[in-house]
């Protein structure tokens, strides 16, 4: 008899480097759903695959991993997430990287699409919120179907430095993140608490602040100590939470990079805000009271974002 946990969900990630290898293991060990892994490199994602199949043995789980180049064995995914891209090179200038992950983004969704028209869309890809929105533009789904992790990650982050400057549990820290995934991105203190304690109740302003420039180069600090490479193990951990919460239905609420229509004084844009997560997508946006600082600080990198998009659809537009 079919266990209730063994419903046959489909999720394909696209590109089967760090983030996308490492989300595949996550989602089939947890036993969420099949997994297809697909690159352009030949061979890379049947390998990995045939690897996270050998785990099994181990790990105890009957999940298929299937590793692709071809866009068809991802058809009828439930969730498609987008992972591929390159990583800015020396010498590559930021117009070089946009133009090269729009382009990579705009083909991988296309593709993609047409053999699961109604799955829900994760981009991870960057400058995320940039490319979130090229997503959309290029899958056709409404909006509710189509959105960016970021605020996962960089809440996560957030929650890592509260935990480690108060030595507590990382369990009982909760912590809100808005706007880009950038330098203009949006810690909110008043609605970061410790079991239901804000943390300006339990740290210098000094403190905080600090945190929240790390928070804010969290990102960037990896990069510095890998030297090659960025961060995957959280990235793809913060993926998965949302990869559940669609799948599973559970109207978590978690900071996700939607599409704007009036909320926040903001239209037309992807930003991280938070959203309660289910199995058509956005359920609902929630508007959370804030400072004039804090309202401005968001406007500021939606306007970001913003320009970004319209450079990378001048860039696309030049290159076809
Ligand atoms: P990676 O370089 O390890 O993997 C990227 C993969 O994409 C490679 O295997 C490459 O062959 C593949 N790829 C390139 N073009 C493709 C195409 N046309 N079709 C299919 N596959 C293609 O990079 P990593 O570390 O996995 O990061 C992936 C992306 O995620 C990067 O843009 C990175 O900046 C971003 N990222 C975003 C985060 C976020 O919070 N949103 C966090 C971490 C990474
Ligand atoms: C990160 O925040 C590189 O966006 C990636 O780690």
């Amino acid at each position: 008899m079919a266990s209730p946990t063994c419903t046959q969900f489909r999720v394909s990630v696209i590109g089967a480097g760090n983030v996308g290898s490492t989300l595949a293991q996550r989602v089939a060990e947890k036993n969420l759903a099949d997994v297809v892994l697909l690159d352009v490199i030949q061979g890379r994602p049947q390998g990995l695959a045939l690897d996270l199949m050998e785990a099994r043995g181990v790990e105890r789980h009957d999940r298929q991993i299937i590793g692709t180049n071809d866009y068809q064995d991802t058809a009828g995914s439930d969730v498609i997430v987008i992972t591929a891209g390159i990583p800015r090179k020396p010498g590559m200038s930021r117009d070089d990287l946009l133009r090269t992950n729009a382009k990579i983004v705009r083909e991988t969704v296309k593709s993609a699409i047409v053999y699961s028209p109604n799955a829900v869309l994760i981009v991870v890809t960057n400058p995320l919120d940039v490319m979130t929105h090229i997503a959309w533009e290029a899958s056709g789904l409404p909006p509710k179907q189509v959105m960016g992790m970021a605020g996962v990650l960089d809440s996560a982050r957030f929650q890592t430095f509260i935990a480690m400057e108060l030595d507590v549990s990382i369990a009982d820290i909760s912590a809100t993140v808005l706007g880009g995934h950038g330098d203009l991105m949006v810690p909110l203190p008043k609605y970061s608490t410790v079991n239901g304690i804000p943390i300006d109740q339990l740290l210098p302003e000094s403190t905080i602040a600090q945190l929240i420039d790390r928070t804010r180069n969290g990102g960037a600090e990896i990069v510095e100590l890998m030297q090659t490479g960025s961060a995957f193990y959280a990235p793809a951990s913060s993926a998965c939470v949302m990869v559940e919460a669609i799948l599973y239905n559970k109207s978590r609420l978690l900071p996700i990079a939607a599409y704007l229509q009036g909320e926040y004084g903001l239209n037309d844009v992807f930003i991280g805000v938070p959203c309660r997560l289910g199995c058509q997508g956005i359920q609902t946006i929630l508007e959370l009271d804030l400072t004039e600082a804090e309202q401005a600080a968001l406007h500021r990198s939606a306007a970001s974002v913003r320009e970004n998009v319209e450079r990378a659809n001048q860039l696309l537009a030049a290159t076809v």
